[in-house]
């Protein structure tokens, strides 16, 4: 079987009534990326762009959008008349695409590309009309269950809603994960109907219809039901969400880095983390955040789209966006880095001090309670607790800069835009609204007045 043989088609028009949300259900998100992500993504594996379509009805535009850079296929499923009319919609588009038809629904999100490999395999070995993934499940309320002939042969899905008190009992499931000779697929879809309770057309009627003709169709049982779990409110949500992570956390201790009681932290997928480094318990790492060997990330730290060196130490409860921190950089606790914060080599920030837009250089300090904004600090600067940086005039923000080997004494207030030199002091409690030469050293704060007796005088008038 050559690649162009395989079609996917993915099933992502619906709404998800049973999410409860404003938001199509495949545009939630489980491990860090929307459902349709994940089986988009896992569909790319098998085959190439250009054979891969994702059917959209509901908010389409969203959809589309989030998929756009993929090079997926698009079908448009105006209105929304179950999982067979969904099909209908891409007869056009579809029909005349040769081979094999791999039908996925887009809130199945962790079905895997080895297994559906499998799939593929075992229908063009059989050479059946269809081959299904089934699994046994303890509780199947709300899947369609799978119903055999004697040979072992699919015979009918029956749908929940449409089942008999005795069906209801069989425990065998259908996944909704389908891979179809396309020429039988195609010639018998427009022989579904809408005799059942919902008055839809399902899918998994042309189950009946192609073994009733005398094809056959095969199913594939799966012993391990997770892949097949399907999102259809948030608690299952959140059941895939936990499997992401746990299988996340896996992947990376095997590699090579420990995790902290690992059932407490979040890492999204696409996050990548070098050899020795420790997570510690409820860190999150999200988004596309790559973290170097030997660094430690402190408990419930959030670090998100985040790039860090080695031998970093972020302590505990320290929330980094957008930001970078270079070898040996150390922050928090409490500390915040957004939007493009970087801390050089070697720097250190401390307890509630918070960097925006700002480059803190080599070796440079910034220990306590400090806002620095829209900044340029040079190397081994020492920045006093209190200090800040006052960027914003109310309608325009400024920048500062700040050279090599300046003093920055505890709460200073920098009016910016501003410029400080290099190897200048700053006194503490100064408010800086002038520059400052190199070398120099700025007091900017009334001279402190000594009044003798003041206190004796004053009690003497109160209690003559
Ligand atoms: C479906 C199967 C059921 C199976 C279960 C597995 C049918 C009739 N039933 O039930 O046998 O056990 O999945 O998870 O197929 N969609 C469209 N257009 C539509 C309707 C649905 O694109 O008109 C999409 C939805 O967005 C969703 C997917 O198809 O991603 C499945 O639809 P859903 O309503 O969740 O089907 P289930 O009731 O879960
Ligand atoms: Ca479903």
């Amino acid at each position: 079987m050559t690649e162009s043989d395989l079609t996917i088609v993915i099933l992502a028009a619906g709404l998800g009534t049973r999410m409860k949300s404003a938001k199509a259900k495949v545009l939630h998100a489980a491990g860090g990326k929307t459902l349709i992500e994940h089986v988009v993504d896992t569909a790319l594996e098998l085959t190439q762009p250009a054979r891969v379509f994702v059917v959209v009805g509901h908010q389409a535009g969203k959809v589309r959008s989030i998929l756009e850079t993929r090079g997926v296929g698009f079908i448009e499923q105006t209105e929304q008349k179950g999982t067979g009319h969904a099909l209908m919609a891409g007869r056009e588009a579809l029909q005349g695409l040769p081979g094999r038809l791999v039908v996925l629904y887009g809130d199945c999100p962790l079905i895997s590309a080895h297994t559906l490999r499998r799939l593929v395999q075992a229908q063009a070995e059989s050479g059946s009309a269809a081959t299904l993934i089934t699994t046994l499940l303890e509780d199947p309320a709300g899947y369609g269950r799978v119903i055999e002939d004697e040979s072992g042969l699919v015979r009918i899905i029956v749908e929940e809603k449409a089942a008999t008190s005795v069906q209801r009992q069989v425990k065998q499931i259908n996944s909704g994960i389908y891979c179809f000779s396309a020429a039988e697929f195609w010639a018998n879809l427009g022989r579904i109907g809408t005799a059942n309770p919902a008055g839809e057309y399902y899918l998994t009627d042309i189950v009946e219809i192609l073994s009733q003709a005398g094809h056959a169709v095969r199913p594939m049982k799966i012993a391990d039901p997770v892949e097949v779990l399907g999102i259809n409110n948030r608690l299952e949500l959140a059941k895939a969400d936990a499997l992401f992570r746990r299988r996340k956390a896996e992947e990376l201790m095997l590699g090579g880095v420990t995790i902290e009681k690992p059932e407490t932290v979040s890492i999204d997928g696409g996050v990548r983390i070098g050899m020795d480094t420790i997570v510690e318990p409820f860190a999150q790492i999200l988004g596309a955040t790559s973290i170097g060997e030997d660094c430690v990330i402190g408990a419930c730290s959030i670090v998100r789209d985040s790039r860090l060196g080695r031998g970093v130490i972020v302590s505990p409860f320290t929330s980094i966006a957008g930001s970078e921190i270079d070898d040996e950089g150390q922050v928090g606790p409490y500390a915040r880095l957004r939007m493009g914060a970087h801390v050089e080599a070697g720097a250190h920030v401390g307890n509630f001090v918070e960097l925006k837009k700002t480059r803190l250089g080599p070796g440079s300090k910034a220990m306590h309670l400090a806002y620095l904004g829209d900044s340029d600090i040079g190397r081994k600067v020492n920045i006093g607790a209190g200090t800040i940086t006052c960027n914003f005039d109310g309608v325009r923000k400024h920048a500062t800069h700040i050279g090599d080997g300046a003093f920055v004494g505890s709460n200073s207030t920098i009016v910016a835009p501003m410029e400080i030199g290099a190897d200048s002091y700053l006194a503490a409690g100064s408010v800086i609204t002038h520059a400052v030469p190199p070398e120099a050293l700025a007091i900017g704060r009334s001279r402190q007045v000594n009044k003798e007796g003041w206190a004796r005088k004053r009690k003497k008038a109160s209690h003559p």
